[in-house]
């Protein structure tokens, strides 16, 4: 059993969730990640990928990332890059926005796009990992996407006991 510490001011971060968001959905999530760990007693720092230049005093880290075009977006796999040597000594956590409908095929063809990518880099330290579903918001894309009905296919239910459960796995030895 976890016991819930109080996160004190000044007290250090624990967790870094870093995240890549096109167009908001991701960094939703990540925002409800960041409050479940900080609930949990592992108070987290939360960055946009692209200013998360610096792992160094984290316990684990937790990548979010939206799928584009069949693959993890370019920001967070920039990320993992950039950072693979670390991320094969530090507890990784990652989750990925993708299956805009509850059709089986289509989360399975995210997963499997999701795998696709870090199939490129291994050797990460990987925990744990999920897919949520995406959202649609048709007037932040490019015709013809614009044409898309609006959909939110994440389950917040899910991601609050995934980030539990992340928080877990991260902080095992
Ligand atoms: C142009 C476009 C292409 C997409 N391609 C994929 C894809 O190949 N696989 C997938 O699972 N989801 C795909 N999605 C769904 C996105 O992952 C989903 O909309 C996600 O919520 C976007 O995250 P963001 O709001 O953080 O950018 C696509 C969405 C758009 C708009």
């Amino acid at each position: 059993m976890w016991r819930k510490r109080p996160i004190l001011p000044g007290m250090s971060h624990s967790i870094l969730v870093a995240y890549a968001s096109r167009n908001g959905s991701t960094r939703e999530v990540a925002e409800t990640v960041k409050r479940v760990l900080d609930a949990g007693g592992e108070p987290a720092a939360m960055r946009p990928v692209l200013e998360a230049k610096d792992l160094s005093g984290f316990r684990g880290v937790v990548l979010g990332g939206s799928i584009y075009r069949a693959a993890l977006q370019q920001e967070a796999m920039l990320f993992l890059k950039r950072h693979h040597e670390t991320l094969t000594q530090l507890p990784l956590a990652i989750f990925a926005l993708g299956p805009i409908k509850n059709d089986p095929d289509e989360w399975a063809r995210s997963r499997r796009q999701l795998d696709a990518s870090l199939a490129e880099l291994p050797g990460l330290r990987v925990r744990s990992i999920a897919v949520f579903g995406g959202v649609i918001v048709p007037h932040r894309l490019p015709h013809p996407m614009n044409q898309l009905p609006p959909s939110d296919n994440r389950d917040w239910s899910a991601i609050k006991a995934w980030a539990r459960e992340a928080r877990v796995a991260l902080m095992q030895p």
